[in-house]
């Protein structure tokens, strides 16, 4: 339950992580029957090697579903505290009602305020962001927050420049009222959006400005990209806001125990840790078993950092993004299970 107030102001706790991806693995080479390229291309220019589709039955909120469970129950909450549902998507399973309501139902979270955040693979940390304000304001006690995507079913399976990129899955954290004296909470985020470059990554059918019920080009059904221009826009943003965000908070670079990108692109990734000037060693990728998950990936790779013992309590993390929007989001906060 969401309320004037749910509990008293406090500080925000980053408390567990969790992911699903669906069982189906689709690589390179299974890409190489239909589409006129190469395991060598895709994984050189993307460092991608074999991505999850979900199967036909499953939409979003079944994979929102299942890696909600997991974080629920690696945080040992019971559906029925969470007070906020927020499920980041840009593949949603309607227009509306939104993921965030479907999922809130299916797992129990009876009681919850629900609700989905538009900025595609920005959208994991402007949720983290919402559930920080939402904790510190004292409206929320605890704030699941589930990045999930089904890009499979929105990418052109003839479209090689797209389809070799995009992989289905769900993850998230939950963030809960901390001690105000011992919780190192959320230091900071810097967010951005620029909607006069929304035209470089667009899926233009299917919204209000041209419906479905009209006349329009298959192509046009499916998510079109400018892909140099986002790989410009992403290996930009990514150096400018981490930077900008530990500059203002005077944190170095040094201070940083991981760093987790988004996960688009192996070369961006490596641009950006170049420029950010962090240790490789402590940045954590799984882009080549996952390909991009769009809202799921950041919390994907702390999910899967937890599971390898490379995300240790208290750990300070940096999450960056980039995507749709365009959007960028970055993030500062330590990780307190
Ligand atoms: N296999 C073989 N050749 C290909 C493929 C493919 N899968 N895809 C494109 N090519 C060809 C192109 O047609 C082009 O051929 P041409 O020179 O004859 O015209 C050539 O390869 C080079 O194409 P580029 O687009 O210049 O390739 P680039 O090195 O830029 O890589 C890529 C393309 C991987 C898409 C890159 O631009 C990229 O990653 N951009 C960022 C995309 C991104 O991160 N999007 C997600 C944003 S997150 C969100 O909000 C969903």
């Amino acid at each position: 339950m969401i309320g004037m107030r749910n509990g008293a102001p406090g500080r925000a706790r980053l408390a567990a992580v969790g992911a699903y991806v669906p069982e189906r693995v689709v690589t390179n080479a299974e890409l190489e029957r239909t589409l006129e390229t190469t395991d060598e291309w895709i994984v050189s220019r993307t460092g991608i090697r074999e991505r999850r589709y979900a199967a036909p039955e499953q939409a979003t909120s079944d994979l929102a579903v299942e890696a909600s469970r997991a974080i629920l129950a690696e945080a040992g909450v019971d559906a029925a505290d969470v007070d906020v549902v927020i499920v980041p998507t840009c593949t949603p399973d309607y227009l509306f009602p939104s993921v965030a309501a479907l999922t809130a139902s299916a797992i129990g979270a009876h009681d919850a305020a629900a609700f989905d955040i538009q900025a595609a693979c920005s959208g994991f940390v402007y949720g983290l962001a919402q559930a920080a304000a939402f904790v510190e304001s004292g409206l929320a006690s605890n704030v699941l927050v589930v990045g999930a995507e089904l890009f499979s079913r929105l990418v052109d399976p003839t479209d090689r420049s797209t389809c070799i990129l995009f992989g289905d899955g769900a993850a998230g954290a939950l963030v809960r009222r901390g001690d105000p004296e011992t919780t190192g909470g959320f230091l900071g985020f810097d967010m951005g959006a620029d909607g006069s470059r929304g035209g470089d990554l667009i899926v233009p059918v299917g919204g209000t400005r041209h419906p479905a019920s009209t006349p329009f080009a298959r192509e046009e059904a499916f998510v079109q990209m400018n892909g140099r221009e986002v790989f410009r826009f992403a290996t930009r943003v990514m150096e400018e806001s981490t930077l900008r965000l530990l500059d203002a908070l005077e944190v170095s670079v040094d201070q940083v125990d991981l760093l987790v990108a988004h996960q688009a692109n192996r070369r961006i990734i490596d641009y950006a840790v170049e420029r950010i000037g962090i240790d490789p060693d402590r940045v954590i990728n799984n882009l080549e078993r996952y390909g991009n998950t769009s809202a799921a990936s950041i919390p994907l790779v702390m999910a899967e950092a937890r599971d390898a013992g490379r995300l240790h309590p208290g750990d300070l993390v940096l999450m960056v993004g980039f995507g749709a929007g365009l959007t960028w989001a970055s993030a500062l906060a330590r990780y307190e299970p």
